[in-house]
């Protein structure tokens, strides 16, 4: 035997030890630390309350601010005038009176059902062709670019909005049959002119934890995941949206929203605060109301801004300190065999696994935190099925961005369902992973093609999150 043969022998050897060893070990493994979605910051409460907790060792003063927030976005806000002056201009138009009408318990909203004109969590954004000077959805000239189907006394709300559904078969490869719900909408009695023929987007308001976190990571991070052209070829793309700060007047990368259409969190806030409830502030001085609705116009304001600079800061507070519940059953054999199943699919290709925040000047205590928010916050093309053909910037009409999963096995309890995807039409986890096409779509068969036993274990992982 020559050197190199003998020592090649001596290798194969130690290599099948070692692999005999590992017979021993379990097959798919727990990773130290995996439970805790924001690192040393997770909150360990459970239950109905998991996510309206604050990250844990908050200041003595953060703690009560948190706490003036908190009531800021729980309590309605009223019409002006009105006997309080902290919580009023509401409307002229508006969707709910409070942010927690729509993220009820810090959850997610509900979407519309049939028969239904309003539901709590769910609103329709609108536009025309084309998009106006900063490259936002053109609103429609005499509504703007949401329907408000709610008004004040004596000003006439927009237009309602309802629901009915269509049902799809299919099957999975191992003969068992699922049914899905396309949703299909009806714009009707609309106070200023028609509405048909336009763009629409349907919309639910997602759970709202750990928003500090998702607004202390990088750009530069984030943009590491983008491959436009796909120059790996494995059919998944990522592209950023670049949408308008109103503050800098630059467009910026998004990262809020189903369609990653707000840059960061204060304007997201901001923002609803404006579209959904007509509350201005200093980001948005001005009445939510086209210039040819004259009641909206006229109506009596809360002040201007309505909400104050000081009232947005703790709003802000608040938002930012909602931490993150830690897994349950993470260390399940099924579950990490769940999680195996997710990575072999390549659904972690877009539901990336684990970030780190870098600076972040509003809260210092959330830098430098590894999170596990699975999410690129980036676009994909989803497929025909998903598409609600409405660009917002520059996500086009099948492009959303890749919702957190994180929190999602809580819906249940916190919210009392489990309705998902950007309008609610999955009606449990499953149906939102059959409703994946475009550049999930091999993902997608690939699920398919899973034993029920699989299946089960994929969905373990999930409800784990
Ligand atoms: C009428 C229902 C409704 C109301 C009221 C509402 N929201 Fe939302 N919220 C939504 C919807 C729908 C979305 C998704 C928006 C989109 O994709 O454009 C959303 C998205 C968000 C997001 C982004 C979440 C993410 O993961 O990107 C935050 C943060 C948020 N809302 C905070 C608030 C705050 C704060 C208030 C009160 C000032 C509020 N919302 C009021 C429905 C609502
Ligand atoms: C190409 C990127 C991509 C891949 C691959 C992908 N997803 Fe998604 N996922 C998304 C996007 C984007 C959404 C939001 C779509 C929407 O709301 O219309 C989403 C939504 C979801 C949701 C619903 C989230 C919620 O809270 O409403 C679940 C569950 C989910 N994905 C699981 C999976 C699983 C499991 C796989 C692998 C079989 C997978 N995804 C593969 C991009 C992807």
């Amino acid at each position: 035997m020559n050197k190199i043969t003998y020592f090649s022998a001596i290798l194969i050897i130690l290599v099948s030890c070692a692999e005999k060893e590992n017979e021993y070990l379990p097959k798919y493994s727990y990773e130290q630390g995996e439970e805790l979605s924001v690192g040393q910051l997770t909150t360990t409460i459970l239950g109905a309350n998991a996510f309206d907790q604050p990250i844990p060792n908050l200041s003595i003063i953060d703690n009560r601010l948190f706490f003036v927030g908190n009531s800021l976005f729980r309590q309605n806000w009223v019409s002006s005038p009105a006997s309080t002056t902290a919580r009023d201009g509401l409307g002229p138009t508006f969707n709910a009176r409070s942010c927690s009408a729509c993220h009820n318990k810090d959850g997610r909203g509900v979407p519309l059902q049939e028969g239904q004109n309003f539901s709590k969590g769910f609103l329709m954004r609108i536009s025309t062709f084309g998009s106006n000077s900063n490259g936002a959805p053109k609103p429609i000239e005499f509504y703007g670019d949401q329907i408000q189907e709610h008004a004040n006394i004596g000003v006439p709300y927009e237009a309602k909005v309802s629901v009915k559904f269509e049902y799809l078969k299919g099957e999975f490869n191992d003969g068992e049959t699922y049914e899905l719900r396309k949703p299909i909408y009806t714009i009707s009695d609309e106070q200023f002119g028609s509405l048909q023929n336009i763009l629409t987007s349907p919309r639910v308001g997602q759970q709202v934890i750990g928003l500090g976190f998702i607004d202390a990571l990088s750009e530069q991070d984030l943009l590491a995941n983008i491959d436009e052209n796909d120059r790996d070829g494995d059919g998944i793309s990522g592209k950023a949206n670049y949408v308008w700060n109103v503050i800098t007047r630059k467009h910026e990368l998004g990262r809020f929203g189903w369609k990653a259409n707000q840059p960061n969190l204060k304007q997201q806030v901001a923002g609803a605060f404006h579209g959904d409830m007509g509350l201005t502030s200093s980001l948005f001085p001005s009445e939510n109301c086209p210039t040819t609705q004259q009641d909206c116009l006229n109506a009596v304001n809360g002040g201007s801004p309505e909400v104050t600079d000081d009232a947005l800061k703790n709003v802000m507070i608040y938002a930012t300190s909602l931490a993150v519940p830690i897994r349950r059953n993470y260390n399940n054999e099924k579950v990490l065999k769940g999680k195996h199943l997710f990575r072999e699919m390549k659904c972690s290709s877009c539901h990336i696994e684990s970030f780190t925040t870098r600076s972040y000047s509003f809260n210092s205590a959330l830098e430098n935190i590894k999170i596990r928010p699975f999410s690129d916050f980036l676009l994909h093309d989803m497929g025909d099925e998903l598409a609600d053909n409405r660009p917002d910037f520059f996500a086009s009409g099948k492009e959303w961005r890749t919702q957190p999963l994180w929190g999602i096995g809580l819906i249940k309890e916190v919210n009392n369902h489990t309705f998902f995807l950007h309008d609610g039409r999955a009606r449990n986890i499953e149906e939102a992973i059959l409703w994946h096409g475009g550049e999930a779509d091999k993902s997608k068969e690939a699920y398919k093609n899973l034993t029920k036993e699989d299946r089960t274990a994929v969905l373990a992982f999930i409800n784990s999150l």
